[in-house]
């Protein structure tokens, strides 16, 4: 499995993400998970599944230096002193002294986004979190977060997938060399009957699904975090990895509608911004 560098941290390229899978399910699909292969997991405060999520890490007994795991603190959780408390709740929910990758979920309207960092930072120093990330910022947004403030911001997480637009978003992160991490990459499981793909996948003997994993992967500074319940659907996203798409393929793809956001909260930054 490929790593990506940033800010001092290894983060494996395809990751497990834990959305809409609460508590009963989420243990033995991220054991399950954790027994296949991945050394990357993506949970948030807001799943409410990190009690799961370090069950199963916890049973899993891998050494902890062998694992990646990020969480988020909610929107509502970023004034004075509460971070900290987020913070503190998530690592006694997950059993762990620290996170690799601590992410604000989402911004919010009037946050005083510098104070917010800093105390993020503050806590990287203090060895609970190794490495700041953010998500669903626009553009305006990270280069105040990465120009004005200084952030060390190690990847932003973003919905991305091949039916979506994230060319300006890419280039701005790519000048700064953070990696921009792919949620929803198979669009909520839509890209698995999607005909363009399907056809794809025919000529490498690959699904749909895998192939669109596959064309995040083959993206310098991409990260995918597709989510699974069915151990089939694990490992088949796992082997997804090892497809070589050729330049045909990323031609049909990129032909592909790329307006399709799935991903619209009442509290959403505007993207176009
Ligand atoms: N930062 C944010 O604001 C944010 C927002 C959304 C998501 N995320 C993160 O990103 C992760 C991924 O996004 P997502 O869960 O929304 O959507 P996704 O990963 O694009 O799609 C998940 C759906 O695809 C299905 N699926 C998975 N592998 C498949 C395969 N090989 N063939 C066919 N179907 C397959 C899953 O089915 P089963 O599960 O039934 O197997 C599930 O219904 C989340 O879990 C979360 O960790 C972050």
């Amino acid at each position: 499995m490929n790593t990506l560098l940033t800010q001092g941290i290894h983060i494996p390229q395809l990751g497990f993400g834990t959305f809409r899978m609460p508590g009963g399910d989420c243990q033995p699909a991220v054991e399950s998970a954790l027994e296949v292969g991945y050394r990357h997991i993506d949970t948030a405060e807001m799943y409410q599944n990190e009690a799961a999520v370090g069950a199963a890490i916890a049973a899993a007994a891998l050494p902890r230096e062998a694992l990646h795991v990020t969480t988020k603190v909610w929107h509502e959780h970023l004034g004075p002193g509460a971070i900290e408390r987020a913070l503190e709740s998530s690592l006694a929910k997950l059993g762990l002294d620290y996170v690799d990758l601590y992410m604000i979920h989402w911004p919010a309207a009037g946050m005083n986004l510098p104070a917010a960092l800093q105390v993020l930072e503050a806590q990287r120093q203090a060895g609970r979190i190794r490495a700041i990330g953010v998500c669903n910022f626009n553009l305006p947004l990270l280069r105040l977060a990465v120009e004005e403030v200084g952030a060390a911001i190690a990847c932003h997480q973003v919905e991305y997938h091949p039916f979506l637009d994230q060319g300006p978003m890419l280039a701005y992160l790519r000048s700064q060399r953070i990696p921009l991490v792919a949620y929803a990459p198979l669009a909520q499981g839509r890209a698995a009957a999607d005909p363009t793909l399907a056809r794809i996948g025919s000529k490498h003997g690959a699904s749909a699904a895998q192939i669109a994993i596959a064309w995040l992967l083959d993206q310098p500074g991409v990260i995918a975090i597709p989510k699974a319940q069915r151990r089939a659907s694990q490992v088949a996203n796992l082997q997804a990895v090892n497809l070589r798409l050729d330049d045909q393929d990323r031609a049909a793809i990129a032909a592909l509608p790329k307006g399709q956001r799935f991903v619209t909260p009442p509290f959403a930054p505007r993207w176009d911004a």
